[in-house]
């Protein structure tokens, strides 16, 4: 078997509301559309992926949040409804996806290897979160890969920023090994907003776009530095300053997904394509792609 290998990773954000406001057949309450740059965004990132022609997607979620350990799902086929609790009212989603069971058992084992406390999540009737659920779609909406989902352990929230990133950096090297030792083509993604300062009231009609900013002028400040860096590839200095940036901009990045990946990737200074940002709810969002084939980092199909 060749040694597997990744071919590229996505910053690829889930705000239920792209979901909502594509109106896929999948998903209950209908939309007059809304959030159109960052649906078209992913349009773009959805072109890559198919180039890329990937065996697995792995997607590392901060909405299924396990406070014991890192998980992976570790049932073949899941299906059911997944709610948003927050937006009930945008993301009510019928899904049904395959799960690379063989690659989520391997990244489980080397995560222990490293040290991690980490578990199969082995329940039939698991109801995916919607942060898996909104990023997948968004760049895969035919479902017709398998994927790897990996859990939130939280550990920057409880322990430091630091230290919880620490673990993420872990977990991004023994998700590395696993796909090289399984011989997967892996892409990542890291299901993460920046800034993550929000409105607390929703229009009359939430996809109102002429209601739609930046919540906080200081964090999309914060977001167009971060950006800037990604797209020039300042690999080491983006995470350099990553723990002021969560700070200060309240970044969703601390829950880990974007750590996870850099380190699996081997934190490349690699410019980052940006296929578009938005906001939505005042947070700030970027869909930004590392692409390790075109930079010759990674065999093509
Ligand atoms: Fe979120």
């Amino acid at each position: 078997m060749p040694k597997g290998q990744i071919v590229a990773g996505f910053l690829a954000p889930h705000p239920p509301h792209l979901v909502y406001g594509e109106n896929p057949p999948q998903n209950e309450p209908r939309s007059e559309g809304g959030w159109e740059q960052l649906r078209w965004a992913y349009e773009r990132a959805r072109k890559s992926l198919d180039e890329l022609k990937p065996d697995v997607l792995l997607v590392h979620s901060p909405h299924w949040m396990t406070q014991l350990g890192h998980h992976f799902l570790g049932v073949k086929k899941l299906s059911g409804k997944s709610v948003d609790p927050i937006f009930p009212n945008l993301f009510r989603y019928t899904f049904a996806l395959d799960v690379d069971v063989e690659l989520a058992e391997a990244c489980c084992e080397e995560a222990r290897k490293e040290g991690l406390v980490s578990k199969m999540m082995r329940n039939p009737n698991f109801r995916v979160d919607y942060g898996t659920i909104t990023t997948l779609h968004m760049i895969r909406p035919q479902w017709d890969i398998p994927v790897v989902g990996i859990s939130a352990n939280n550990s920057p929230y409880y322990l430091n920023t630091e230290e919880g990133l620490g673990e993420m950096d872990k977990l991004g090297k023994a998700t590395r090994r696993a796909i090289e030792r399984t011989g997967r083509r892996a892409v990542l993604l890291a299901s993460n907003t920046l800034c993550h300062y929000h409105f607390h009231e929703e229009p009359k009609v939430p996809e109102d776009m002429s209601r739609e900013h930046p919540e906080n002028y200081a964090g999309y400040k914060w977001d167009m530095r971060m950006i800037d860096l990604m797209r020039r590839g300042k690999t080491k200095e983006m995470f350099a300053i990553l723990p002021q940036f969560i700070a200060e901009a309240f970044a969703e990045v601390k829950s880990g997904a974007f750590t996870w990946m850099f380190a699996a990737m081997g934190y490349p200074e690699l410019p980052g394509e940006l296929h578009g940002y938005g906001t939505v709810i005042g947070t700030g969002n970027a869909v930004v792609e590392w692409n390790l084939v075109k930079a010759k980092l990674a065999k093509a199909a």
